[in-house]
Parts: structure tokens; sequence; C-alpha cells
């Protein structure tokens, strides 16, 4: 558990490493943009899936008792969340699950509610498969992102508006929703019969003294009005298993979107992820408490560092996530340009904040769960760049 050890991930085909020329235009730069980690998976992990590769037979497989047991204990554990077992199902991944969602739930033409600035596949999700994006944008107050719900009443009174898609914790912006959000956007959902599809993949890597609260934990009128997505890949470093959940209480529900998962013939998974799910969710807490512990540090060095040496670059701290949305707006540059000088002068392979929406404007995304040192390196890159032109 040497967080601060640099694993070296060349040879792996890391899409993190090999996307650089392709995004970037270079591989000159150190990459800090896809959401996973540099980090090994926990020790545990990593010898069950090598005691299972041990066996030379890796034919169709079922998931036994055990996988859904270990996600009901962990939502109990980790969210206080009483999960009955045949609320879950299996999935292979979250973004494949809002897609089947998109098509369980909405026809051509309906319109799905994103909150930007969010992930980018939010949009493709629903662009690709012949929806309508209608957007609720997130304000950008000095005390942090808000939800608009004003605006979302306004938006979610429209007949054709069908779908909402949360992002909780919202990435790229850090918001872990609290209660009194969360009842509020269910509530105005609920009364629209507006369906929401819970991404939070993001659940378990939270910083503050706000604990993650499940949306459709909240009560049995939300939770039936809710698709919850959930997943280890985040928390375990475990992405490239494709291995998710969905949490469903309503029974129809449910039933519609194990039919889209038939229908598609994605039921047989991963057997690695399946694995490793159970090993993670069973062995992973020491590594995950000791993680998240890591990821702060080097949050506070981030925000500790902008504020010293480049105050004028916005950050709200995260609240989850290790992820950090920064705003450039005084560099005063277009985006275009200040894409360009990430890239090549400061030698940096962030995310492009215009991917999330055009509230994205001036922002990039800057993932930190790498080791210190790494970060360390990023953030002097980027201040001799930015004092070469402040010169
Ligand atoms: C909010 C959110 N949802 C989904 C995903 C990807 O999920 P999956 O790999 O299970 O499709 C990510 C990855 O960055 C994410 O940040």
């Amino acid at each position: 558990m040497n967080f601060d050890k640099i694993v070296d991930r060349s040879g792996t085909n890391a899409l993190k490493l090999e996307f650089r020329e392709r995004l970037f235009g270079t591989e000159e730069v150190i990459p800090l943009w896809v959401a996973d980690m540099d980090f090994k998976a926990p020790q545990e992990v990593v010898e069950t899936i090598r005691k299972r590769a041990a066996h030379p037979l890796y034919g169709y497989t079922n998931r036994d008792e055990d996988f859904f047991q270990s996600i009901v204990k962990w939502q109990k554990k980790r969210h206080l969340w009483h999960v009955s077992r045949d609320w879950v199902e299996f999935m292979p991944g979250v973004v494949p699950t809002l897609i089947m969602a998109i098509q369980a739930f909405t026809n051509e033409g309906d319109k799905v509610v994103i909150q930007p600035p969010v992930y980018p596949p939010f949009f493709d999700v629903v662009k690709d498969h012949g929806r309508v994006i209608e957007e609720n944008p997130l304000l950008d107050t000095k005390k942090g992102y808000r939800m608009d719900f004003e605006h979302l009443e306004r938006i979610t009174a429209s007949d054709d508006v069908k779908m909402l898609i949360l992002c909780h914790p919202h990435n790229p912006v850090g918001r872990v929703w609290n209660r009194e959000e969360l009842t509020r956007l269910g509530t105005i959902c609920q009364k629209n019969k507006v369906l929401i599809v819970s991404d939070e993949i993001h659940a378990d890597l939270v910083h503050g003294d706000q604990p993650h609260l499940p949306l459709a934990s909240i009560s049995p009128e939300l939770a039936e009005n809710t698709i919850t997505c959930m997943a280890p890949s985040k928390t375990f470093n475990i992405a490239g298993l494709n291995t998710s959940y969905v949490i469903v209480p309503n029974e129809r529900l449910r039933k519609r979107l194990q039919q889209k998962l038939q229908a598609y013939h994605l039921f047989t998974g991963n057997m690695f992820g399946a694995e490793a799910l159970k090993s993670a969710y069973k062995d992973g807490e020491v590594w995950l408490e000791a993680l998240l512990e890591y990821i702060r540090g080097n949050i506070e060095y981030v925000m500790d560092f902008v504020e010293q040496n480049m105050p004028e670059v916005r950050i709200h701290k995260p609240e989850a996530t290790y992820l950090m949305w920064l705003d450039f707006s005084a560099w005063g540059m277009s985006d275009a340009k200040l894409r360009k000088f990430i890239i090549e002068e400061a030698g940096l392979g962030l995310n492009y904040g215009p991917t999330f929406g055009t509230q994205g404007k001036n922002f990039q995304r800057l993932n930190v769960a790498s080791s210190r040192k790494v970060i360390e390196k990023a953030m002097a890159q980027l201040l001799e760049a930015r004092n070469q032109v402040a010169r």
C-alpha cells in the first residue's frame, strides 16, 4: 500500500498512456486525464484474480450468490443502505447501463435531463441513441456548485422530458449532493414522472464529513423512481474488468432493465470482474481508507499550491472523487489556446473543459490519483509555463 511508489504502466495498453498521441497530439505529456488511478489494486484483489487465472479454463461463468451478498453487505456497511438482494442486478459497466436504461424507458425524440458541466459520455448516451438532451446546468457559486431547482421545475413540467441522469457524487465538480438537494430533485422528478438514473460510481470516494447518501435510500417513494448504478471500478481501480451493477427496488423497472441485458446478451460478464468485486468488497476496506487519505493529501497539495502560486486559478475543493475542476478563466485565453498551452507549454495531458458541456469553457479537469511526486511535478510544470507567459 505504498501509493508514493510510481508504478510503470507501460506495456499494459493503458488508455491513459496509449491515447496521448491521439488526444494531445504528443506523448510528451504527464497523463492526468481519464478517470483511473496510477495505483496498484488491493493485493487481495490481485491474489484473487491470480488464483482464478491459475485455473486454465476461461469459459462462460455465472455469478454466485456471494456476488450479490457482498454488494448487499457493502451498501449496508459503507452507505447505511439496506438493499434487498432481489434489487441487485449485474451490469457490464455504468455507461452501458445508462444506454440500456435510455433504451428501456424512453423513446426516440424524448428528452433526457443532464446537469452540465458533467461527465462527457452523458451527452453521448443521449444523443447517440436518438434522444434529446435537456440541460439543467449547475450554478457555479462562490460557495461551490449548486443545482438550479427552479429551472429543473420548469423543464421537467414538459411532457417530453422522460428521464434525468444524476451524477452523484458529481464528476467533474466533486459535489456530494446532500439530503435536502437530493430530496428536492427527487420530488420534482417524481411529481413530473421523470425517471431518475442515478450514477453513483464515485460513491465510495468521499472526503468530507458529509457521507455519500444514495438517492434511493432516502425514502420508499424516491426508491420507486430511481435506478442506481454503482461499481467497484473507480473505488478499487479495476475499471478494465467492466463489472458494475444496478440497484432497482421497483420490480417493473428492474424487469425491463433485465430484459435489455438479455436482449443484448451482455449478462455473462467478465468472470475476473465478478471475483474482483467479491474480493474488494470483502477485504478491500483497509486499502480503501489508506487510498482516500492519500488522495486527500494530493487534493490538499494542489489546493495549497494553487492558492500560494497561482491564486487566479479557481478550484472548488472536491468533496469526493480524485478529480479536480480547474477554472483558468483569469488567464484570458481562448479554449483552443488554453488547451494548446497546457499541452505544449506545461506538458500536461488533462481533460479539456468544453467536453463537459459549454459550462466547461476555460476549465480543465485534473486527475490527482497518482503518486505525490507526479502531482508535484505536474504542478511545477504548470507554474513554470504560467510564469513564462506572465513575465
Ligand atoms: C460519472 C461516471 N460514470 C461512469 C463512468 C464509467 O463507468 P464504466 O466504466 O463502468 O462504464 C465514469 C468514469 O469515469 C464516471 O466518471
